[in-house]
């Protein structure tokens, strides 16, 4: 199978960046990373991603009058490197339509709850002041409306007694590290599709597009 070229980018640390690295380099997910690209140079998960003898880029918001002359020289990169598809994996910049719409079908994201529940910052605190007794993640197809477009897959972490906003965001982490491979898998396999804004999967399994956080799967074994 042909593997397909990806652009991951990023803002910060880069577990979920790692996760993608391990599900492609050992050939599990059926993709290249082609890019590693972050709008600011401290960004740990550039060093995991030069350790990797990956191509890396920074292009900084700082350089540019204007949001959309940021966004065109990202899009710009993202050409030159050949990309089909872009991962933001923590990438902490809101594109503007113009880009997104470019790029639409062939932009992912993962966000840290389960969507349409709790978009935006703050997502582990608000979660634990509303009382919920799950949260998860969400990996989507970008739109130019923040954490809203059509769901490819969810992972689901359990809220424990006690938890804190950083107890809770690690163990939400685990399962976005499942999910992130989970979903890419899906769409550089060409089984997904957008219709009427939802994702449909070609000869889908029941379950194929939910992950669970080991707990869960300890404590549903019958
Ligand atoms: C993750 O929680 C992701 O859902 C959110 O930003 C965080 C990035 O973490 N969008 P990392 O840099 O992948 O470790």
């Amino acid at each position: 199978m042909e593997l397909r070229r990806i652009a991951v980018l990023i803002s910060g640390t880069g577990t979920n960046l790692q996760a993608l690295m391990d599900a492609t380099r050992s050939g599990r997910v059926p993709a290249r990373i082609v890019l590693v690209l972050s709008d600011r140079a401290q960004a740990r998960g550039l060093e995991r991603a030069a350790r990797a003898g990956l191509p890396t880029a920074v292009i900084s918001p700082k350089a540019f009058e204007s949001r959309q002359a940021f966004d065109q020289a990202l899009d710009d990169r993202l050409r030159a490197a050949g990309a089909e598809l872009v991962c933001l994996a923590g990438f902490m910049r809101v594109l503007g339509r113009e880009l997104v719409e470019a790029w639409a079908g062939r932009m992912l994201n993962i966000h840290p709850s389960l969507l349409p529940a709790f978009p935006g910052l703050e997502v582990h605190e608000r979660v634990l002041e509303a009382g919920m007794p799950v949260s998860g993640c969400t990996v989507h197809f970008v739109t130019p409306e923040v954490d809203a477009g059509p769901v490819i897959v969810q992972g689901i972490a359990p809220v424990l007694p006690g938890d804190t906003p950083e107890r809770l965001q690690a163990r939400v982490l685990e399962v976005e590290h499942r999910a992130y491979p989970r979903a890419l898998d899906l769409v550089v396999r060409g089984r997904v599709r957008i219709e009427d804004e939802r994702v449909v999967v070609r000869d889908e399994r029941p379950g194929e597009r939910l992950v669970l956080h080991p707990l869960l799967a300890r404590w549903m074994e019958p």
